[in-house]
């Protein structure tokens, strides 16, 4: 099994066959992934809120991501790789940008991606010229949008829905291979889409797209609190892992646990020999 190239989900566009993306943050989520025969994994700065505690993607570091993306990189054969350049990394110059993304591409990823246009389009072209394929990101862009107002629909009004196209049209001819839709009204995207050359792949913004992504703990539910109305629960493992533990606890505390098939022995003579 050939790993998935840039290309590859290009002609997925093409023949019209939906991009399966998800994220992922570790080894354990990346052989999730793996097994499960998604296209493309996302190793997304949502790992600031989902695995590292942090109230918003804003905090997660350079550092830190590519400690999780050498994990994923580690659990991953075919779905193609894409890091996710964090919140003050790569936004200032292209110089910036490209020293940011080539720490990703030395990790293992195929692709980073980028949150949002107008400058942003210029770093992405300086990257796509350095040759390092370059994923776009559009509409909610969560590093712009710390706060909880910020984490609203984009493109519900005319102006807004101009302001998207002019971005999408930026990052296509700043040779982006795909863009990321987030929290766009379905019929905005279905208006869109059709004009874009490049795959689009959608997280609230309805089934249009060329493709979907989704966070990993909300899919399987292990992520704490209220999910976004694009949140589609596939699973609760968070309450399956809790009682497992709490079963421990209480077997641990009853003696219960260790039962003899999980203790090893010694010959009886070997025992006897043993006692001075
Ligand atoms: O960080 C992330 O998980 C993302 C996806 C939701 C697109 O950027
Ligand atoms: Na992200």
């Amino acid at each position: 099994t050939a790993p998935v190239t840039t290309g590859d989900l290009a002609a997925m566009k093409r023949r019209g066959d939906p991009i399966v993306m998800v994220t992922a943050y570790d080894h354990v989520t990346a052989r999730v992934a793996e097994s499960a025969g998604v296209d493309a994994v996302l190793v997304g700065d949502s790992a600031a809120m989902t695995v590292l505690g942090y109230p918003s993607t804003r905090e997660i570091g350079v550092d830190e991501l590519l400690v999780l993306t050498r994990a994923v990189r580690r659990g991953l054969v075919r779905p193609l790789l894409v890091g996710d350049l964090p919140y003050a990394s790569y936004e200032a110059s292209d110089a910036q940008a490209l020293g940011t993304a080539r720490r990703f591409v030395d990790a293992g990823c195929a692709a980073v991606k980028m949150e949002g246009a107008g400058p942003i389009a210029d770093r992405a072209r300086a990257l796509v010229r350095a040759g390092i394929p370059v994923m776009g990101h559009v509409g909610l862009t969560p590093q712009a949008s710390a706060g909880p107002e910020g984490y609203r629909v984009r493109g519900a009004t005319a102006d807004e829905v101009l302001g998207i196209r002019r971005d999408v049209d930026a990052l296509v001819d700043a040779g982006c291979f795909a863009i990321v839709f987030e929290a766009i009204p379905a019929a905005v995207a279905a208006l869109l889409v059709p004009a874009i050359p490049v795959p689009v792949i959608g997280i609230g913004a309805g089934p249009a797209t060329d493709g979907q992504v989704l966070v990993f703990h909300d899919l399987v539910g292990l992520s704490e609190g209220r999910a976004p109305r694009f949140v589609k629960r596939y699973a609760a493992l968070g309450p399956l892992m809790v009682d497992a533990v709490a079963r421990y606890a209480a077997e641990t505390r009853a003696r219960e646990f260790p039962a003899p098939e999980h203790t090893y022995r010694i010959p009886a003579a070997e025992l006897e020999a043993a006692r001075v």
